[in-house]
């Protein structure tokens, strides 16, 4: 058994140009001994029992939490203080997906975390078993399905929707082409009134130095159709509000992220003596949560207008304030929640001269902690801290406005505590069915390389569970980047 301390794999994989070749190449060079490769070391991973189908791990290992729908067997198994997932999978497409989610990773976008790739897997009879992908189970996120099964407020899917607006479009801006984007494939986190979104599956997707119109306009288009069929898969099950129209929502998503997209990259066009348009430009996209790093401004050839457009754009802008000062590391909005209140707090111990670090420390102490150490013990697994102070102070606004004057927050707390809190509970009844959904959706390994074996003889159009791209694709629709070929697995190695 090994655990080497970087990723090193067959470097025919780096220049196979397509998963199913990598697969035909090297289905024969499995590795016969177990191979544990992973970033850092994790010394309990060598006690798991990697010699049984992940299906048949026993149940004191496998921590309870709901999985989305998926085409492999998912588990969550504890491994030491943590817990993991872990995804039964071809070594081939397990490598590329480790390899893809720690480029991610690296580019600071809103992934789960790779942690390792197990291959030479063999039952105790000698039979090859699949290998494994692991990855760290993002703490309280949710599947979309339980979401909804907790039966949350009636536009919770027009907030999921704006959440994946935002992941799409800082995929795209870092040149990620998904190509499998869905509801599946997501998991969201609380983020103070709205959600965040975090990709969980990149199985299908590319790393490009920068994506064309065309490539993203695809990648749109699918999620758009498969979130509109998602959303009536909800439907037929009783799971969302009738008054939510799929269509309606599917289409949000597309306005969505074509309006953050041109906040974001449009050229504007100023005249010289308005050049304090450019500091409300910086302003409106630091409170759409990005970060400016640097504005390129260029005369016009007439010489009587600046063109300016904003350049590399990072997500995270009250974040990473909130980060500095306190050392909390939270979601965007929760973040500006708590800068607020931070700020409030300022104003009301009459410290505004005052350097900001101080007064953040001091709030940390007087305010935040104190609150966030009333979560009782059984719902640390369930809500963030963030976002149990962010929920208290809305508790207290509105006890405040019913009672006519101001309440302490620890009364709010404890009223919070007792009346809401109880509706994070996800019933076990609710949590077996949505499991039992997600396994529904497992696909016999067998049938897929039956499939792989139908498509390697001319046969039918891709399937994503290869990792080979829907041949309706045309790349020639690639219409501003002609040289930025799609279908160039080869790239995302050698980049
Ligand atoms: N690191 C993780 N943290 C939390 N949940 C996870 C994690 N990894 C996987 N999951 C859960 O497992 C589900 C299935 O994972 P994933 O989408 O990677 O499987 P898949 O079989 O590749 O899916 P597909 O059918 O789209 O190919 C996800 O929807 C998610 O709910
Ligand atoms: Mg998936």
């Amino acid at each position: 058994m090994k655990l080497s301390g970087t990723a090193q794999f067959d470097p025919r994989i780096l220049k196979a140009t397509s998963v199913k070749s990598e697969e035909t190449a090297t289905e024969k060079d499995e590795p016969n001994a177990l191979n544990i490769t992973a970033a850092s070391s994790n010394p309990k991973m060598f006690t798991l029992p990697w010699e049984l189908p992940l299906a048949q791990w026993p149940k004191d290992l496998l921590a309870n939490l709901p999985r989305g729908i998926s085409r492999h067997v998912v588990r969550f198994v504890h491994v030491g203080d943590e817990i993991y997932a872990m995804k039964e999978i071809t070594s081939q497409i397990a490598a590329r997906e480790y390899e893809l989610l720690r480029r991610l990773q690296k580019l600071e976008l809103p992934t789960v975390r790779p942690i390792a790739v197990v291959t030479g897997r063999h039952t105790k009879e000698g039979e090859p078993l699949e290998s494994m992908l692991v990855t760290k189970q993002l703490k309280f996120s949710l599947p979309y399905r339980a979401l909804f099964a907790r039966n949350l407020r009636t536009d919770t899917a027009e907030r999921l929707i704006d959440a994946l607006a935002v992941l799409m479009v800082r995929l795209h801006l870092a040149g990620f082409y998904w190509g499998d984007v869905s509801l599946s494939n997501v998991l969201f986190l609380r983020d103070a009134d709205a959600f965040s979104a975090f990709l969980v599956d990149a199985e299908t997707g590319a790393l490009h130095t920068t994506l064309s119109v065309g490539q993203r306009e695809y990648d749109m288009d699918l999620a758009h159709t498969n979130i509109i069929g998602e959303l009536m898969d909800l439907s037929s099950g009783k799971l969302l509000p009738d008054s939510v129209d799929e269509v309606e929502v599917g289409n949000r998503l597309l306005e969505r992220y074509h309006s953050l997209w041109s906040a974001l990259t449009d050229e504007e066009d100023f005249s010289p003596d308005e050049m304090w348009k450019i500091e409300k430009r910086v302003n409106k996209l630091n409170n759409l949560g990005f970060d400016v790093d640097e504005l390129e401004v260029n005369t016009a050839p007439d010489g009587k207008h600046v063109l300016v457009s904003p350049r590399v754009v990072d997500a995270g802008y009250a974040s990473r304030k909130l980060l500095r000062l306190t050392g909390l590391d939270v979601q965007e909005n929760q973040a500006r929640r708590l800068l607020n209140d931070l700020d409030a707090y300022r104003a009301s111990t009459w410290r505004d001269g005052e350097d900001l670090e101080i007064v953040a420390t001091d709030w940390m102490r007087e305010c935040f902690e104190p609150t966030v150490r009333m979560i009782p013990s059984q719902y640390r697994s369930q809500i963030e801290p963030a976002q149990f102070f962010h929920e208290v102070l809305e508790h207290r606004q509105q006890m405040s406005e019913q009672c006519g004057h101001d309440i302490p927050t620890a009364l709010a707390a404890t009223n919070y505590i007792k009346k809401e809190l109880p509706k994070y509970n996800l019933d076990a009844k609710a949590l077996d069915e949505i499991n039992a959904d997600a396994d529904a959706g497992v696909v016999d390994e067998r049938s897929i390389y039956a499939d792989d074996d139908a498509m390697n003889s001319g046969g039918a159009s891709g399937d994503a569970t290869t990792g080979e791209q829907d041949e309706s694709y045309d790349p020639d629709m690639d219409v501003d980047n002609p040289d930025d070929e799609y279908d160039q697995d080869a790239s995302v190695w050698a980049q």
